[in-house]
């Protein structure tokens, strides 16, 4: 029986002040211990909201990381430094990422690893694009992107990585993908991973839908059978995350 996951995608939304408001908010109406609740925010973010759910049952989650411990990489935020604040899971591939900072597969693949040296548990996203759905070739795009960014990954891992199938036609656009279509991407890729793992650990191996996600459809997606859960941006802002969190 997997556990239902619920993560939120804040992307680069609330100062550290307004972050602590919002989980101040949200921490009462979403006290689940059936379910994994996670807030992925921005690293300025991050201490503030970790002394901010200390006693919850709301895990900290962050929305990147470098694939290098440590180094002359500018800007960047190591899995050690996340480790040491209490981080228990990163985005990794964001369709965002791979299109606006070129993140390739390869790399995705090294931050993939990289955070599960660190003990974090990586929520690696991969979807298609418009034109791709359009020219029906979304199910290979989307086993390349899971064989390359999984690759090496021992047993242990594979059970343990979360997988956000997130079409990008549907992130942020108010266009949710049908319960049909979710499901069926979401149980293309569980075969993707027994094929590469076989069945046991496939079976074990959380595969969470995001793209539009709100307090409304989140009941329908969630009860498909490859779904367990969602990653979620625009509604992680607001009270009506606590809607999600609590879906049936
Ligand atoms: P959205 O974003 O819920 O605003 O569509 C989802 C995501 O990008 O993770």
């Amino acid at each position: 029986m997997r556990k239902r996951m619920v993560a939120g995608n804040w992307k680069m939304n609330k100062t550290p002040r307004e972050a602590v408001d919002l989980v101040m908010l949200l921490k009462d109406k979403i006290d689940r211990e059936d379910i994994d609740v996670v807030l992925c925010v921005p690293a300025i973010n991050l201490i503030a909201v970790a002394d901010t759910i200390m006693h919850t049952n709301i895990k900290l989650g962050a929305e990147n990381l470098h694939y290098e411990n440590c180094g002359a990489y500018t800007g960047e935020t190591s899995a050690t430094m996340l480790k040491e604040i209490g981080v228990s899971y990163v985005i990794v591939g964001h369709s965002e990422r791979r299109s606006y900072f070129k993140e390739s597969d390869e790399i995705v693949n090294k931050k993939v690893l990289k955070a599960f040296e660190y003990g974090i548990t990586p929520i690696m996203c991969v979807g298609e694009s418009l034109e791709e759905r359009e020219d029906a070739i979304t199910v290979e795009k989307i086993r390349i992107q899971v064989k390359k960014g999984l690759k090496g990954l021992t047993d242990k891992q594979a059970e343990n990585v979360v997988i956000a199938y997130e079409p990008i036609w549907a992130i942020g656009t108010g266009k949710v993908a049908t319960n049909e279509q979710a499901q069926e991407i979401c149980h293309a890729i569980r075969e993707c991973l027994t094929e590469m793992f076989g069945k046991d650990i496939a079976d074990k191996t959380r595969i969470l839908y995001g793209g539009s996600v709100n307090g409304k459809n989140a009941d329908e997606l969630f009860a498909m059978p490859d779904i367990d859960g969602g990653l979620v941006g625009g509604a992680s802002l607001k009270e009506d995350f606590a809607n999600i969190v609590n879906a049936e």
